[in-house]
């Protein structure tokens, strides 16, 4: 008996396997109910009472060396495959949920590249702002309602230093430190002490831009505004410029454009009108160009500066502006792959 116990370790111990299924071979001739190690067990009942406590306590560790020799083997073809459960797919796509655009967001870059395509390049300022920059370079007179605290946020007690209440202010330090010509947009952040309603916000953005060379020409302030009504809310877009008053451009005006929603034949969101107003605009004040060391003998230039949540709005049909800073991603979601 203890010569076949001892045999049969070698033989478990030698033991190879091609594949699960010749493992599961094993596993049944050694150590299934009918298997070899079973029926030494069975032989055991035979063994004469004084060998018995020797003789099992080799066959004991026959079977355990069998048991660990199985697991040995299968555990070498242990792989994902084998041990995926029915509903794992691995060949599938990672999961992810891709995020979405802000629509601001998109429609800022869509009005950075049309302006980009005839030549305007795109740069910033700070949102904290000076007095000169925000205003007095901008021909505020001391006493304009513009400044009245009633509108800007100034910080601290600090009347110098303000929260830039549009971004005009980009138009200044541009002119003060750049030579023309120059041809750029200037998207941003402003900030207005306002109180909070469908129409109106204490944060809001726009996109200034700006033109100066020799020869300009309010023609070439209309020409580019047209080109981008028409780029922006389509080729039957017309546009409508009524005069105006800013005190950084002279003349002024202000421009419609045909309301994108009813075409022009008047709805709510054009008041019936058939116009949208969507920007301020005019040549720029001699006064301003001198402010900055430019030369308004020689140079002359057109600025514009328009709300980017009014043409989101007027784009996307949104009729509360708060929608833009509640961050429901019911709403986000439906700008996702747009860029
Ligand atoms: N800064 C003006 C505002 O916030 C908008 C504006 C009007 C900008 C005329 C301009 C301009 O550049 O020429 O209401």
């Amino acid at each position: 008996m203890k010569d076949r116990i001892d045999q049969l370790v070698a033989e478990v111990e030698s033991l190879k396997a091609g594949s699960l299924e010749e493992v599961e071979q094993l596993r049944l001739k050694y150590l299934s109910k009918k298997g070899l190690v079973s029926a030494l067990f069975d032989d055991f009942k035979s063994v004469a009472s004084e060998k018995k406590r020797e003789v099992g306590q080799l066959l004991n560790e026959l079977k355990n060396t069998a048991n660990q020799k199985i697991d040995e083997l299968k555990s070498g073809f242990d792989t994902e495959e084998t041990t995926l459960s029915e509903n794992q797919d691995p060949s599938r796509p990672a999961f992810f949920q891709p995020g979405s655009r802000h629509p601001l967001s998109i429609v800022r870059n869509q009005i950075n590249e049309i302006f980009s395509r005839i030549g305007f390049t795109v740069a910033d300022g700070p949102e904290i702002e000076d007095d000169w920059h925000n205003f007095s370079a901008l021909n505020f007179t001391a006493d304009h309602p513009a400044r009245d605290m009633q509108d800007t946020f100034f910080i601290a007690t600090n009347p110098d230093i303000l929260l830039r209440t549009h971004t005009s202010s980009i138009q200044i330090r541009t002119m003060e430190t750049t030579k023309p010509p120059i041809r750029m947009v200037f998207p941003g952040r402003v900030f207005r002490n306002e109180a909070i309603s469908a129409r109106a916000h204490c944060i809001f953005h726009q996109v200034e831009g700006l033109y100066i060379d020799k020869h300009v020409s309010f023609a070439d302030l209309k020409q580019t505004l047209m080109y981008f009504a028409k780029e922006m809310f389509g080729e039957n877009t017309k546009i409508r410029l009524r005069p105006s008053y800013f005190p950084f451009t002279e003349p002024s005006g202000e421009m419609d454009v045909s309301c994108n929603i009813c075409g022009g034949v008047g709805c709510n969101i054009c008041k019936y009108t058939g116009w949208v107003e969507i920007l301020g605009c005019g040549m720029v004040d001699p006064n301003a160009l001198e402010n900055c060391g430019i030369d308004s003998q020689i140079y002359t230039g057109f600025a514009f500066g328009m709300g980017i949540e009014r043409i989101t709005m007027l784009k996307y049909q949104i009729k509360d502006l708060r929608l833009f800073f509640e961050n429901d991603v019911r709403f986000l979601r439906q700008f996702s792959g747009a860029f």
